[in-house]
């Protein structure tokens, strides 16, 4: 009788650990997929908000920018943007520089809360995608050169 009891004990002491186990690790997996957290450890860099006619665009395109701009796509954005019009988690990059503005561009990238918060083409994009772009700490330097990338990516010479 002693020893049953102990058994039955014992067993909802198991079966308890054992939730517990499973219900931790749905939490540690759920959190490896929240795109959110993975910028939150990084120092927040936030642009100020670019104005119309602040970047302008040359040809022929400047090489040293396209290479900067590939490094950072490649460390950054990959992840999450391919160069061909498929969407992954954001949109594809083909023909972005054709359909909006330099300015626009600027702004997604260097201040994509704002962006989220206010511009309807960017909240479009949200509903579309169902994922907002974390801040990318990218810096007003980086976001030009990365624009120069694009307009390589869209055929600019
Ligand atoms: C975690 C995923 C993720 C990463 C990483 C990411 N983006 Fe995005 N991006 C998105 C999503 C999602 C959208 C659509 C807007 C939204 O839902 O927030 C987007 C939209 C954009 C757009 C607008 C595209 C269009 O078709 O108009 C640009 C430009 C952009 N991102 C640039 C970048 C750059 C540059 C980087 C790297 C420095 C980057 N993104 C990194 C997810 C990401």
């Amino acid at each position: 009788m002693k020893n049953n009891i102990l058994n039955v004990f014992s067993l909802l002491l198991l079966f308890g650990l054992l939730q517990s186990a499973c219900s931790g690790g749905v939490k540690k997996d759920y959190k490896a997929v929240d795109i959110q957290d993975l910028a939150k450890n990084q120092t927040e860099v936030h642009g100020t908000e670019i104005k119309e006619g602040e970047i302008e665009f040359k040809n022929p395109l400047n090489a040293d920018m396209v290479k900067g701009g590939q490094n950072i796509f490649d460390l950054k954005c990959n992840a999450c943007h391919r160069l061909t019009s498929e969407k992954l988690v954001g949109p594809g990059w083909a023909g972005v520089t054709k359909r909006r503005t330099p300015t626009w561009i600027m702004n997604m990238i260097t201040n994509v809360d704002m962006m989220l918060e206010k511009d309807p083409e960017a909240q479009k994009l949200l509903e579309l995608c169902l994922v907002r772009m974390p801040n990318q700490n990218v810096s007003k330097e980086q976001a030009r050169d990365i624009i120069e990338f694009m307009r390589k990516n869209d055929g600019e010479q």
